[in-house]
């Protein structure tokens, strides 16, 4: 069995699904991210649904999203040249492939770089505003979880992935794909929880009048780790994740 074989895509669009709504063609997710609609972690709720509770009207946000503008430059930060595609229409390598040298390898360059500009913006400005210490404290601890987590799926979860999609039933030390994927869709909360608590703490990512251009280089680069946070996600959760699962069954 293959997930999304309902053909979906005839359905109006404010029947869909978010995270749907981003897979079938990217170039939504930057309109999603300025509503702050989560189509990643919280991908499975109808663009009706959202719109209905943010108290926003559907058919507007629909219009913008029926025909959204081009797709971020390939040489944007995190942006690879297939972040427009439509992956559920690749093979679960190819998909394993493009996460693992666009998002692992842009979190890899970036955890660090920005682990450095919060702690000497916590050091300069920590005292006058004391959340500067809390950004950093809360980034500290998303770096680890992040880092051992790109381990898990990279050593456990992607390779037994690619055995499922080869047709391999399964005999793996995890027993069914749907521990190490329940595993990771926490792990993927935890970290959307961080960044909304640093979001929540730096009012929006946005730097005050004074603020020094290490400040606004940590804020800047902030907002781009959680945009390409959410992509990258969305891609695990709601098109990689539930082909596994589904090919799973289909080899059993
Ligand atoms: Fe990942
Ligand atoms: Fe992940």
């Amino acid at each position: 069995m293959q997930p999304h074989s309902r053909n979906s895509a005839l359905d109006p669009l404010a029947k869909r699904t978010l995270g749907e709504l981003v897979a079938e063609m990217p170039a939504r997710a930057p309109i999603m991210e300025s509503l702050r609609f989560d189509y990643c972690c919280h991908g499975g709720r109808t663009l009706e649904e959202v719109c209905r509770q943010q108290g926003l009207n559907v058919d507007d946000i629909a219009q913008r999203l029926e025909n959204p503008p081009t797709p971020p430059q390939a040489d944007a930060p995190g942006r690879g040249p297939h972040d427009d595609r439509d992956w559920r229409a690749a093979s679960v390598d190819e998909l394993i492939d493009h996460i693992e040298s666009v998002h692992h390898a842009f979190l890899r360059r970036e955890l660090p770089r920005i682990d450095t500009l919060a702690a000497k913006v916590a050091d300069h400005h920590g005292e006058r505003d004391p959340r500067l210490n809390d950004v950093r404290s809360v980034f500290r601890l998303m770096r680890a979880e992040l880092e051992m987590h790109m381990i898990k799926e990279e050593q456990v979860l992607f390779p037994f992935g690619r055995r499922l999609a080869a047709g391999d039933a399964g005999g793996h030390p995890c027993g069914t794909v749907r521990n190490p994927v329940a595993a990771m869709l926490a792990e993927h909360d935890d970290a959307a929880s961080s960044l909304d608590r640093m979001r929540h703490l730096t009012e929006g990512f946005k730097p005050p009048p004074e603020a020094c251009h290490t400040y606004r280089d940590l804020l800047a680069s902030l907002t781009a780790l959680e945009a390409d946070l959410h992509v990258h996600i969305h891609e695990e959760n709601n098109v990689l994740f539930p082909r596994l699962v589904a090919y799973e069954s289909a080899n059993q």
